[in-house]
């Protein structure tokens, strides 16, 4: 099972240096190399944990014909995006209007989405704009409409089922605090998991013959991905893959750190002058650089939740078990397993000198750039100086742009998640230090566009980790055999798993 984590809003000491030294445009390009890892006794100290392999990683040399191949674009696969039904139609007449209230993260939301359009589709109904939940811990107050476009979604679907931004006047009752204060007819709140198309025309569609309104909540992971008509598998791919695209100030921003990574520039005051002009002027002269994103999930919930040791010593393993005892308190089963078994079961996240090591010995060199997708790594730069070791020319959103430009987004969870989807899904090759939501999605995506996405294999990276002995020689053979199929090959979707993370073959045809 995938748990959406959250990301712990923990003061960081190391934030506010950083945004003081964003402000002196001088540091612009040196600031990441500061090295603070004494102020934090919770981590301190944070040596690397590989250091056998680590120093042959640092002094790796990868022939030009494995880097190629390694670069080279995913071939074609024999299927294509194929979302579009035969005849869409609208119903004559709407049944109501059925709104749903989003729990979880920017990726979690995005499959209820998706579901909520299916839904109303089955019922016939007119859907309200998704009402997403504020996250209890990643806290973010974004609506719908701050960080998808809403125009562009309404009219991708017109010819599916209607869509109305807000409830006429005659139900303006019909709030998210109208149901948090009382039992309510209208409310839906006993959807099973995974709920067949039946089970709503059974259950929803009364309420809203009655009524003329259903307010479904909960509603994450409520619509089976099994025994659902074609037609409605095809529109809930057509509503992820088509319909949900950023606000203009998100693609705006993702096309700017793209450009910046494609064609590297020196200074700040270069960077900062104009970054519109910058994008539409980009690629005249200069080759395209290109780049892997690499989402690195790393903050201190996952850290605690995985029960797993990270090397930072006794004071990190006190501070990980205290934050489990107070958020879990006691309920988690990897905390009866040893940090050996959990390793070699796989269920261990990657810690960055991990991946870096990953990513080394599959043959990326230190003229790699690599965009980090991050939100908070629990550790802070002491965490990450060893991958930064492997790959200096590492860049963030921070790195690659002035506060004035982050400040729409600063603090925004779901709009910063927003901005690493969409450098994430530009960018030549996408890996993940450990799955979850953004992998799934990221994965899901890039398949249906053909686009190479490495998936490590937990489980032998573990076991690999687990032997101290090993020789990088040996540590990189294994690691290449292990995910030669794990870059892109297309998997077609099994009985149970998600449309969102296998498009084949209901999203997809073959060509
Ligand atoms: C990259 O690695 C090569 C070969 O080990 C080395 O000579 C070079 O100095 C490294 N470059 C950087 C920027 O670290
Ligand atoms: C929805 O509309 C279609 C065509 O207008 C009709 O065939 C179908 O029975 C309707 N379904 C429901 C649940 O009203």
């Amino acid at each position: 099972m995938i748990m959406e984590l959250g990301y712990q809003n923990h003061y960081h000491p190391y934030r506010s240096i950083l945004v003081t030294l964003f402000l002196v445009p001088f540091f612009f390009n040196y600031f990441t190399h500061a090295s603070s890892s004494s102020m934090y006794p919770e981590w301190n100290p944070i040596k690397p944990r590989h250091s056998r392999l680590l120093r042959s990683a640092l002094h790796r040399e990868t022939p030009t014909s494995q880097l190629s191949e390694l670069w080279s674009p995913l071939e074609n696969q024999g299927w294509k995006p194929c979302v579009e039904s035969r005849k869409p139609t609208l119903p004559e007449k709407s049944e109501g209007y059925i709104q749903v209230f989003l729990d979880g993260g920017l990726n979690q939301q995005r499959m209820g989405i998706c579901d909520a359009v299916a839904v109303a589709k089955i019922l016939n109904a007119t859907l309200v704009i998704p009402y997403l939940e504020l996250n209890p811990v990643w806290k973010d107050s974004s609506s719908f409409m701050d960080i998808f476009d809403v125009d562009h979604f309404i009219d991708v679907l017109k010819d599916d089922i209607s869509i109305v931004k807000e409830l006429p006047e005659e139900y303006s009752w019909s709030t998210r605090e109208y149901y948090s204060i009382a039992i309510r007819e209208t409310r839906i709140k006993a959807a099973p998991v995974h709920a067949t198309a039946h089970w709503y025309l059974e259950n929803v569609l009364p309420v809203l013959q009655s009524y003329g309104l259903a307010a479904i909540s909960p509603f994450s992971h409520r619509l089976s991905f099994d025994n659902v008509p074609v037609e409605i598998q095809h529109l809930r791919s057509k509503v992820n893959f088509e319909a949900l695209i950023f606000v203009p100030h998100i693609r705006t921003l993702g096309d700017a750190l793209i450009s910046r990574l494609r064609y590297p520039q020196g200074s700040a005051e270069e960077i900062g002058s104009n970054y519109l002009q910058e994008v539409t002027d980009a690629g005249d002269s200069k080759k395209p650089v290109k780049f892997v994103v690499l989402h690195l999930r790393f903050d201190k919930d996952m850290a605690a939740h995985s029960a797993c040791d990270f090397g930072g010593g006794k004071a990190e393993k006190l501070a990980l078990a205290k934050y489990r005892q107070v958020i879990w308190q006691g309920r988690l089963l990897n905390s009866q397993f040893t940090d050996e078994e959990l390793r070699s079961q796989g269920r261990c996240p990657m810690t960055p000198e991990e991946i870096g090591l990953l990513l080394a010995a599959l043959g990326f060199d230190n003229s790699t750039r690599l965009y980090l997708a991050s939100h908070k790594v629990y550790g802070g730069e002491a965490r990450i100086s060893t991958l930064r070791q492997l790959f200096p020319l590492m860049e963030d959103k921070k790195s690659l742009t002035l506060p004035l430009e982050r400040s729409p987004i600063k603090g925004k969870a779901s709009l910063l998640a927003a901005v690493d989807y969409y450098v994430g899904m530009h960018s030549d090759i996408f890996i993940s230090a450990s799955p979850g939501n953004m992998h799934n999605a990221m994965v899901g995506h890039r398949t249906y566009l053909n686009l190479k996405t490495i998936r490590p294999n937990m489980q032998l990276m573990g076991q690999l980790f687990l032997n101290k002995a090993i020789e990088w020689r040996e540590f990189q053979q294994a690691v290449i055999e292990g995910h030669q199929n794990r870059q892109g090959q297309l998997r077609l979707r099994k009985p149970k798993q998600s449309i969102y993370t296998y498009p084949a073959p209901d999203c997809m045809c073959q060509a």
